[in-house]
């Protein structure tokens, strides 16, 4: 598949990676949580706080960019991930679709490096084994359309995630 080949998976800190943007697992109000959100703005500061209050919050599925403050990135693509309810109340298509707009406002933002975390798959409890193919394969797709961006990180936390975007990533390369 187009833009595949153009993603990796690594074990780590997202608020450590040095890439052009960090895609944040947020909440609808965009005012910080836990997890990854917490994460990002202890490390990026208070400045990312300051720009997100003036976002007026952003919908489940869309994406919208604030400057790193403190973090070795240019930008921070908050992006807000679907509570897994099951899987029947169109969860699928939400994750599908945070990725396709984390990409597209990567490109608009002149990024060659993005780096993602595992979306929705911690407080927001969708199933990692689910989450991962479609986060990779709609992020494939987004690059395959935006040839600028020369490289998607998914930056996981645990060993157990790793191996999970791994073994989906093999599976997308056929
Ligand atoms: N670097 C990379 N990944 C991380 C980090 C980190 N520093 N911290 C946590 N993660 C991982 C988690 O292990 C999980 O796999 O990010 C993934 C997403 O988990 P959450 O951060 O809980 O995000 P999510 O499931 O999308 O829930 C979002 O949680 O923090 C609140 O404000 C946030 O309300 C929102 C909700």
């Amino acid at each position: 598949m187009q833009g595949v080949h153009r993603i990796e998976v690594a074990l780590g800190d997202i608020t450590r990676h040095a890439a052009d943007a960090i895609v944040n697992a947020a909440n609808s109000s965009l005012l910080g949580g836990g997890g990854v959100d917490g994460a990002i703005h202890r490390a990026g500061g208070p400045s990312i706080l300051e720009e997100c209050r003036r976002l007026g919050g952003c919908a489940t599925g869309d994406a919208k960019a604030t400057g790193a403050g403190d973090l070795p990135a240019r930008h921070v693509i908050h992006t807000v991930g679907p509570v897994w309810q099951g899987g029947d109340a169109g969860e699928e298509e939400l994750l599908a679709s945070c990725h396709r707009r984390s990409v597209e406002l990567a490109a608009e933002l002149g990024c060659r490096t993005v780096a993602f975390p595992a979306i929705s798959t911690g407080v927001y409890g969708f199933p990692v084994e689910l989450a991962a193919p479609i986060a990779l394969r709609t992020t494939a797709e987004g690059l395959a359309r935006h040839e600028a961006i020369e490289r998607a990180t998914f930056v996981l936390f645990s060993e157990g995630h790793l191996r999970v975007f791994e073994h989906a990533l093999a599976g997308l390369r056929g």
